[in-house]
């Protein structure tokens, strides 16, 4: 049987179409159900539209509150029954009252080596700290931000004279690996080498 996945973005959705790409072959057991965004105008809807996903807008500008607009969230994700949600840079605190609803379902990928370096701005914090290697780590939800139990990591190397763009740059490119590999072992099926 397949698990249902929620994908939530708010930008260009480089994971998003990285999950949705490894779902797309036939030994992955899970399968796409619905992406939303909380801004219209975020490029992933695109890759959602041309592949006949189906999609949804909750626009957070539109709510006077945090739990308003986790209320709406919720509403939308309801019908489609996602078995696991993946926050794919997805640029909302979400309210523990939020969180509890989805507990257990609800996962994040977060571009650094966590526990160090929750929050933004990670690859200037790696590079100002003068780290050697940073990378990307996939881990459950919890209310306290960045700090749920660890799925999996990649680990990226940092080269002399890399600026913040080409660390992300490297690092993207092995989150689009990591993701879809934590999702395979999370829907409880070991990745093939
Ligand atoms: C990724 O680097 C992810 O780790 C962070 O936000 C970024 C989203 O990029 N949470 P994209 O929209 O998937 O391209």
């Amino acid at each position: 049987m397949s698990a249902r996945v929620a994908i939530l973005i708010s930008g260009r959705g480089s994971n998003m179409s990285a999950l949705c790409e490894a779902m797309k072959a036939d030994d992955f057991p899970a399968k796409p159900v619905l992406i939303l965004s909380n801004r219209p105008g975020a490029g992933g809807l695109e890759y959602a539209k041309a592949e006949g996903l189906p999609f949804a807008v909750v626009d957070h500008t539109g709510f006077e509150s945090r739990a308003a607009f986790d209320a709406a969230l919720h509403h939308a994700l309801m019908p489609a029954q996602p078995d696991i949600i993946c926050l794919a840079g997805f640029m909302r605190l979400l309210t523990p009252g939020f969180v509890e609803k989805w507990t257990g379902k609800l996962v994040n990928i977060h571009p650094s080596l966590l526990p160090k370096y929750p929050g933004l701005n990670t690859y200037q914090r790696a590079l100002h700290a003068g780290d050697t290697e940073t990378g990307c780590t996939v881990h459950h939800v919890v209310p306290e931000m960045d700090a749920g139990e660890i799925i999996g990591q990649a680990r990226v190397p940092i080269r002399q004279g890399d600026t913040a763009e080409m660390l992300e740059t490297r690092v993207r490119e092995a989150e689009h690996a990591l993701y879809p590999a934590c999702l395979r072992k999370l829907v409880g099926q070991s990745s093939p080498d």
